[in-house]
């Protein structure tokens, strides 16, 4: 059936998902750049409404390649951005000035005549007028072409806030507690964040003729599901979108991750019609869901639960409500294990692992994003590998540095200098980037040495993409990944862990998790350099920002209740992490808060389906 804006009866905005974050990017690019042909061919202008932010950046590089390769030309280009922090001179180093000069401006033909941004600086008493004025330009420039847009973790677009009106024009407004934390880390605190924006209002992106929303990472899917099928609500600013004709979301798998067709596309009908199968995840899938939206466990679920909520096909296609419900009761049953790294006298089944199974006590080399997120994520697992006899290795994979508050780097200071017993010369810049990290390194072994792990095992990676922070862009590159192959090939370990946990909101689990798998796939390529590779298994965990959905946990680490607090006084060796963390997002709680939380979450959600009743589950996938 055909749907007059989304693709299915619950989108009610058009929706593209694309394979990767680059390849959104690459498709935004081509966009632009083909309406900036056709209007260059009939000697029009094109008038860009751009954004700023992590998500678009990929897009202003592609179209700086498309200008240096291509010969795409922006001097027929006006464009006009949707927001700035107030007050902020346009040359501070946060602005969105500067921000559009460093990713594209600079980079390419455009006439700075035509470069529009609101107005930072100046007196609140003009500000409005500066509004009203930036209105005008618009107007004048005969309105926006093609809008591009992010979305906030609020639902804001630009920086319209929930409440936002309707017809809301550009203006001064108040930023939300959650979008001033996700800013936090590049102002070095959220109290440095300003609390102020001028932006675009409502009715103004949404007189653009085409708009273009950009949302990648799961941490945005709640967000976007919200936005393109929730009810249109000025709680959700983006949900206005919904009544813009021409109007598509962009996304990458991880934003797209919670709409109804990804998460549970039975519900949109036959699987076949949507070219997708009842393979055994899907199944299991199914089978959890199910149980969870009746509150039954599993083995109790019968036909008519099937029928009743929509599953009339998988009820059909693969038998009976006793065989699911055992298909769903076996993915979960067999992916408890009280041996993660294997169990030494084979007495027991174990669950499908690779081929060095067999081999007790394991080479196991867990990689960490930031000094913290192995604790944080899999402490139990940890001193569970590390009781058991596994030669552990941690590698670090972040110095981790740009999270040390500037108090708690005083506080060091203060100390080395009583140590010293006299006043020490002030570092310079890279030297208290260089002791913040340091602060982190004592950190992370305190909490590693409760874990069993000594120091000897623990790497220290530093990878350069991050200390190029506040640079254009932050890319894995060659030297990180000669970096963790490097690490790879020495330790030629039988199991991995990483950090599969895609929705940090700041992108370093996602460079992280890159540079493993890069590094992974050279020296599996080069197998008699890596006889091992093919052998070693790898586990993905999440831990500060997320949590597997159930059909995706493949093994599951129950935790004794002292060993839940065991991976409590670890964490807290995080001390730099606590209260103050630059990186705690929206959500008050602490790290070791939410850790407890989502491993008690876990137990509880296996034992109300009818598994056996823990105190806490540490849980992992595949890669
Ligand atoms: C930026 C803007 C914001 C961002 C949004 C998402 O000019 O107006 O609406 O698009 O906050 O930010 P990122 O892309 O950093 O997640």
């Amino acid at each position: 059936m055909n749907h007059p804006y989304g693709e299915n009866r619950w989108e009610k905005i058009a929706v593209r998902i694309e394979p990767t974050a680059a390849s959104c990017a690459e498709e935004a690019a081509r966009e632009i750049a083909e309406l900036i042909r056709a209007h260059d061919d009939q000697d029009l202008p094109t008038v860009l409404g751009l954004a700023t932010g992590s998500t678009p950046r990929g897009v202003y590089r592609a179209l700086v390649r498309k200008h240096r390769e291509e010969g795409l030309s922006f001097r027929n280009v006006v464009t006009f951005n949707l927001d700035e922090y107030y007050p902020l001179p346009p040359g501070a180093a946060q602005s969105y000035h500067r921000y559009m000069w460093d990713h594209l401006f600079s980079h390419i033909d455009i006439d700075p005549a035509n470069v529009h941004l609101p107005q930072g600086d100046g007196p609140l008493e003009g500000v409005a007028e500066a509004c009203r004025e930036y209105e005008r330009q618009i107007e004048e420039a005969g309105g926006i072409d093609l809008q591009l847009l992010g979305i906030g973790r609020t639902g804001h677009i630009g920086f319209n806030e929930p409440g936002s009106q309707v017809k809301s024009r550009t203006r001064l407004i108040t930023l939300d507690y959650v979008t001033r934390s996700d800013a936090a880390a590049d102002w070095g605190g959220l109290h440095r964040v300003p609390t102020r924006a001028v932006t675009m209002g409502i009715r103004t992106i949404l007189g653009a003729r085409h708009i273009l929303l950009l949302a990648l990472g799961e941490h945005k899917a709640p967000v976007v599901r919200e936005a393109v099928e929730g009810p249109v609500s000025d709680q959700i600013p983006a949900s206005f979108l919904q009544g813009h004709e021409k109007t598509t979301f962009l996304l990458d798998p991880g934003a797209a991750r919670d709409l109804t067709r990804v998460r549970t596309p039975w519900l949109l009908g036959p699987l076949a019609d949507q070219g997708l199968a009842w393979d055994e995840r899907r199944i299991a899938g199914a089978v959890l869901w199910l149980a969870e939206k009746t509150g039954k466990a599993i083995l109790k679920l019968t036909d008519e639960d099937y029928n009743v909520e929509g599953l009339q096909e998988l009820l059909a296609t693969v038998g009976g409500a006793y065989d699911l419900n055992l298909k769903g009761f076996y993915r979960l049953q067999n992916a408890i294990t009280g041996w993660p790294g294997g169990r030494n006298d084979g007495s027991r089944p174990k669950p499908l692992r690779g081929g060095a199974a067999h081999v007790f006590p394991k080479r196991i080399l867990v990689f960490s994003p930031h000094p913290d997120d192995d604790v944080i994520s899999m402490g139990g697992t940890l001193a569970r590998l590390a009781d058991q006899g596994h030669e552990i290795h941690v590698a670090y994979q972040v110095s981790g540095s740009g999270a040390v508050s500037e108090e708690m780097w005083e506080r060091y200071w203060d100390f080395a200098e009583s140590i010293h017993g006299e006043l020490l010369a002030p570092p310079n810049e890279a030297e208290v980037r260089r002791q913040r990290g340091l602060i982190r390194r004592l950190e992370a072994t305190a909490a590693a040495r409760i874990c069993g792990i000594p120091a000897e095992r623990l790497h220290f990676l530093d990878l350069p993409f991050y200390e190029k922070r506040g640079a254009a862009d932050r890319m894995v590159g060659a030297d990180d990944l000669a970096i963790v192959t490097e690490l790879l090939e020495r330790i030629a370990p039988h199991q991995i862990y990483a950090a599969g946990d895609l929705n940090d909101p700041h992108g370093t689990h996602r460079l992280c998790l890159e540079a493993v798998q890069a590094a992974f796939r050279t020296v599996s390529a080069a197998p008699a350099r890596a006889t091992w590779a093919g052998e070693c298994e790898v586990w993905l965990y999440r831990g500060a920002w997320g949590e597997w959905a159930l059909p995706e946990i493949e093994m599951a680490v129950p935790l004794s209740p002292g060993e839940v607090l065991r991976k409590r006084r670890a964490i807290f060796q995080h001390e730099t992490q606590k209260d103050q963390a630059l990186f705690l997002g929206d959500d008050r709680r602490e790290f070791w808060q939410r850790a407890e939380a989502r491993n008690k979450a876990n137990a509880e959600a296996f034992n109300r389906l009818g598994l056996a009743e823990y105190e806490a589950i540490e849980t992992f996938s595949r890669w």
